[in-house]
């Protein structure tokens, strides 16, 4: 890193669901300096999951200061105001209310994960269906978004629907909150988000980029508490926080579409899949938001300033490497998430075995809150290097499921897939994933795609790019796996794991 010797540069603040870091970035898009801090899950019932917001910010501070400082380290008379622009990417749709007098959460956050509004949700649908808000949002009914959670806090934090309909309370999503923090908190922040987290909370128009008041009149969530719907590509506000300040704060994208931008997916039928937490799979559908026969979600892919916005058909998987992470830290059968494919490598096959991670429910293509996960085809055989490999190829399977439901979708045949995010470097699982998509498999030189798209947003805002040609440039492959895998394998395997998958349905009554 002591090559880029000149500034400026752009910084990014990525608040992920199980990490938050900051990234600076130089104009050829490479990384200059990285921090990282993870921050503790809770998991107060089956099925719930939250996280401390007080804890978050102070960890966004903390891995902001601990970046500039690596910078400064290492780069030859670099300061502070080298940073020319910071934007902001982050975990989509986990929910936030805190109290505008004094900046304290009034709850912990609800993650995106939380399954606690399973019943609320078919409760919305009852008599006409879970697409009810489908037209107007692109979002069927389901607890993975923002809207129902909100309305889960007014209706059991004693006192909080009062204090909303007052005004003394705003809601956010993570963006909203690092920024309002960020850009000053109880002293003026700015109560912003931008298109593509609002697209997340089953409460905005796709069509009008508005908050629907009919909505919001059903899922009885008050106005006042909104932030102010903004683009992804703007300056919203100046750091005003020790250590950054004056600072232009320049972008907001949730993460999955900061990694479409950041794998420069500008052009209609340019897609990506990311490997974190969950998988994303994002389409760029160009100026039309396309609606879905096949299970997937219309979302806002981006948008620059004034420009129109950029939409996207998104296959959301919600656990992938939360499987990873769960078999370290819940079931201790590997001590770093790295051991995984070491485990996976010790035998040829997965000894008959199929895990389908059904933790959060099913999300796309199937969109059921009410299953639960399984672990399949089970013999005394079976030992913990077939489960690990069964836990890789659960995320190539469900990647493979949302890739036919593109395909149906779009008319667009999938050559070949750009990935990126912290599982890539997984060659076992790169490598199953081409065999289950019968189709290659690229990683880009910057697997740190989330970051660098919020990087490049924010330098967009303030001219430190000229335009998405000069990012195009920037966008370098680094590997490639092609398929091996016999097709008569291939079906049978499919055919196997779509069983184990129909297991998993109806769990819970
Ligand atoms: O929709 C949830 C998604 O934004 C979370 O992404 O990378 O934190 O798992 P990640």
């Amino acid at each position: 890193t002591s090559s880029h010797g000149s500034g400026p540069f752009i910084a990014a603040i990525d608040q992920g669901t199980t990490s938050s870091r900051c990234i600076v970035f130089d104009r050829d898009g490479r990384i200059v300096a990285v921090d990282q801090k993870e921050h503790e899950q809770i998991f107060p019932k089956p099925g719930w999951v939250e996280h401390d917001a007080a804890e978050i910010w102070t960890n966004v501070q903390e891995v902001v200061a601990g970046a500039i400082a690596k910078a400064a380290q290492d780069i030859p008379g670099f300061t502070p105001a080298d940073v020319k622009a910071i934007g902001i990417t982050n975990q989509r749709e986990t929910t936030l209310l805190w109290d505008r007098h004094t900046g304290e959460p009034v709850h912990n956050a609800l993650v995106w994960q939380d399954t606690r509004t399973d019943a609320l949700c078919r409760e919305l649908g009852r008599n006409v269906g879970q697409d009810r808000f489908r037209r107007e949002t692109g979002l069927p009914l389901a607890s993975y978004f923002a809207g129902p959670k909100i309305r889960w806090l007014l209706d059991n934090v004693p006192g909080l629907r009062e204090r909303a309909e007052a005004g003394d309370i705003l809601f956010g999503t993570m963006d909203s909150w690092v920024i309002w923090n960020l850009t000053g908190g109880v002293n003026g922040g700015v109560h912003v988000t931008d298109v593509t987290n609002a697209s997340r909370t089953l409460l905005m128009n796709l069509h009008t980029l508005e908050w629907d008041h009919k909505i919001l009149a059903s899922m009885e969530v008050p106005a006042a508490v909104l932030p102010q719907i903004r683009s992804s590509s703007e300056v919203y506000g100046t750091t005003n926080v020790g250590g950054l300040d004056g600072v232009p704060v320049a972008s907001a994208l949730g993460d999955q579409q900061a990694a479409l931008f950041g794998q420069t997916c500008f052009a209609e039928g340019e897609a990506k899949s990311t490997y974190g937490t969950g998988t994303f799979m994002l389409m760029n559908t160009g100026g039309t938001p396309v609606n879905s026969y096949n299970g997937l979600i219309t979302t806002v892919g981006y948008r620059i300033g004034e420009e129109a916005p950029v939409y996207a058909l998104e296959g959301s998987i919600a656990v992938t490497g939360a499987l990873v992470q769960w078999m370290r830290d819940q079931m201790g059968l590997i001590s770093t998430a790295a051991e995984i494919e070491t485990l996976a490598s010790s035998v040829a096959d997965n000894g008959g075995a199929y895990f389908v991670p059904a933790f959060s429910g099913l999300f796309a293509p199937y969109w059921r809150d009410d299953a639960r996960g399984v672990i399949a085809g089970l013999t005394r055989y079976v030992t913990k290097a077939h489960i690990a490999r069964a836990v890789l190829e659960a995320t190539a399977w469900q990647t493979r499921e949302i890739a036919d439901a593109m395909t149906k979708d779009s008319d667009v045949e999938l050559t070949a897939l750009k990935v990126d995010g912290g599982m890539t470097s997984n060659n076992l699982l790169m490598q199953t994933l081409a065999d289950a998509l019968d189709a290659p498999v690229v990683r880009p030189m910057v697997a740190e795609t989330t970051c660098l798209g919020a990087a490049y947003a924010a330098g967009l805002a303030v001219g430190f790019w000229p335009d998405t040609d000069a990012l195009r440039a920037n966008w370098k492959r680094a590997a490639e796996w092609t398929p091996r895998m016999d097709a008569a394998d291939r079906d049978r395997e499919y055919k196997n794991w779509l069983k184990a998958v129909e297991r998993t349905m109806g769990w819970i009554e």
